[in-house]
């Protein structure tokens, strides 16, 4: 939540942190602020809405040293005021923070010398800042001291008119800095940079960096020097743009077969799996409890029946957020997976942390490489994604099954064979797009649908009307087809379209019994259903239909393609920001 973005260089500082801004909105796009140092003055721009939409955008001005941030609100409404950068009083002083910090109140009131002009929890940063710079401290020391006061979670970024320098640090909300030739940049996520340098540090909690022609690193806690290694960005230019596509999800709605087959390549051999990142003893585990959220919570749902049909090992599934506050029964014969796109979820983290407290062995299956939750857990499975940008979780998600299916068949010493051929399955639903439109078209003005499914289903029923309703907000609830008896079935008339997840499995004959109780009841049915069903095509209104050829502990990744598709054109002929909904954004940082 909320982008981050600093510049240290050659004079292109504004442009740089303009670009880098576009590429961070997806974290936050209520409002934005950039500030320049332009000839030992700071000049800054703020605005409400989102940068793209901002007219007369002065891009051009010189400054070696600019700072950016993509906000999205938590302290304070959406205004300028209480947009990034934050300056202090005298205007030397210019903050752009991600994170909380939670014993703002009690520093405001320490700083109740200072006039503060925003709401937000931010703004008691810089006069932090200028607090120690009155007190004779340098900028340097200044913004330690500065740490060390603070409670919460934050990555920040700051600069003052007087120094020639640039100050970040962080704990518990990423960032990066970007290596470049005589120039350096610092954000939350490196899509913000990788068309500039694919070299990056990736900085841990408590370290503060101080960038001026070169970068030194300490622990601003102990004041130490640090070391930290500069690895190689894996993903391209055009792996983080839109090529082609008109939103970011569409596009990696295509990606899927791709990612599919880069999650699992090197990982499946003959006769078994290969996940040497995995050292864990299953013999001393008696439980895997899993959590997540959001779409990562239902990835975890599909993989509690995996993990229980296929190695017969106990699972049981939670919300991270419930997790971490209701005591949990866990211990050392405890496995806690965290499934995580961002590896950032405050909640998912807190989670995992929970859990080693009560000295559970930890797993993550994370997609962003070096993310905190990747670090905090005991041993971590990336899914390979590659950088996920839409708010919407689509490749994410079939990556995590991927991931989920391989750990299943290692705990159970299986052949994961039969996964190989899921990216081509997945690449043959890509292809009736069209007809998936059609039918999109139909159903765009309805305001409420139902999803259901069973099984191993019933999580995919979940995740289609998750997906639905954030892009295209109509309201769309997700059911076991079981459960519809017991309640639900009383909103069933001709305006709520349902959407049936009934491909032939194991559950198959009853969920045919659910679909003719909807119809009965002048319900229209959307069925996605195995191909070559011709009952399936007599008894729904519409079939979109997925190859034969998958297991059933594999469907799961044929039948949500189309629900991904739906909602995203569902969406489109509502003429929804598909790629940033609102009040959303991609990374969940605060509880
Ligand atoms: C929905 C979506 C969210 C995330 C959730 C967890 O499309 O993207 O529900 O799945 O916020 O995020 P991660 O996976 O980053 O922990």
């Amino acid at each position: 939540m909320c982008g981050i973005i600093g510049y240290r260089g050659t004079g292109k500082g504004p442009a740089i942190v303009i670009q880098g801004l576009k590429k961070l909105e997806y974290r936050g796009y209520d409002s934005w602020g950039i500030a320049v140092k332009s000839k030992d003055r700071i000049k800054v721009r703020k605005e409400t809405g989102q940068i793209g939409a901002a007219k007369g955008l002065d891009a051009t001005g010189d400054g070696s040293t600019a700072i950016g941030h993509t906000r999205w609100a938590t302290h304070g409404n959406v205004s300028r005021e209480n947009a990034h950068p934050h300056m202090s009083t005298d205007n030397k002083i210019a903050v752009v923070h991600n994170g909380i910090i939670d014993n703002y109140q009690e520093l405001k009131t320490r700083l109740a010398n200072y006039k503060f002009v925003s709401q937000t929890d931010t703004e008691v940063i810089p006069l932090l800042i200028k607090e120690n710079m009155d007190k004779g401290h340098d900028f340097t020391t200044a913004v330690r001291l500065a740490l060390n006061d603070l409670d919460g979670t934050f990555a920040i970024v700051a600069m003052h008119e007087d120094y020639d320098q640039m100050i970040c640090a962080k704990k518990g909300s990423p960032l990066v800095i970007g290596v470049g030739d005589n120039e350096f940049f610092v954000a939350s996520d490196s899509p913000a940079f990788v068309e500039h340098t694919r070299d990056a540090i990736i900085l841990k909690d408590n370290d503060m960096a101080v960038i001026r022609d070169n970068i030194g690193i300490m622990n601003y806690v102990t004041g130490e020097d640090v070391q930290r290694d500069i690895s190689r960005i894996d993903y391209s230019v055009e792996d983080a743009g839109k090529g082609d596509y008109e939103h970011f999800m569409l596009k990696e709605i295509h990606e899927q077969p791709d990612v599919v087959n880069r999650t699992i390549q090197g990982r499946i051999s003959k006769k078994r799996t290969l996940l040497p990142e995995v050292d864990i003893d299953m013999k001393k585990v008696k439980r895997i409890v899993m959590v997540g959220c959001g779409t990562a919570y239902y990835a975890c749902l599909v993989g509690e029946y995996m993990i229980e049909s296929i190695s017969g090992i106990r699972v049981e599934t939670e919300y991270a957020s419930e997790f971490r506050y209701r005591k949990p029964l866990v211990d050392r014969d405890t496995l806690v997976i965290a499934v995580t796109q961002s590896g950032e979820t405050a909640d998912t983290l807190a989670a995992i942390q929970e859990a080693k407290r009560k000295k559970a062995k930890t797993l993550s299956v994370v997609n962003v490489v070096g993310s905190s939750i990747a670090r905090e857990s005991d041993q971590v499975v990336y899914t390979r994604a590659g950088p996920e940008i839409g708010v919407a979780s689509t490749k994410a998600f079939t990556s995590q099954l991927c991931v989920l299916y391989l750990l299943a068949n290692m705990f159970a010493g299986k052949d994961p064979g039969k996964i190989a051929s899921v990216g081509k399955l997945i690449g043959k639903i890509l292809k009736d797009e069209k007809r998936i439109m059609e039918i999109a078209d139909q159903y765009h003005l309805k305001n409420n649908f139902l999803y259901l499914g069973r099984g191993i289903n019933f999580p995919i029923a979940l995740e289609g009307a998750l997906k639905l309703k954030e892009i295209s907000y109509i309201h769309a609830e997700g059911q076991s087809a079981a459960e519809m008896k017991h309640g639900p079935i009383a909103l069933i008339d001709n305006q709520m379209p349902c959407v049936f997840i009934a491909p032939k499995d194991s559950t198959y004959s009853k969920i045919v019994g659910n679909i003719e109780e909807v119809k009965a009841r002048g319900g229209s049915v959307i069925a996605i259903a195995t191909q070559g069903d011709e009952q399936m095509k007599k008894l729904a209104d519409d079939v979109i239909f997925v190859p034969k050829e998958a297991d059933e502990m594999l469907q799961p990744l044929l039948t949500v393609i189309p629900l991904q598709i739906i909602a995203y054109y569902i969406a489109n002929y509502r003429n929804c920001e598909i790629d940033k909904p609102r009040n959303l954004a991609k990374s969940v940082t605060v509880e």
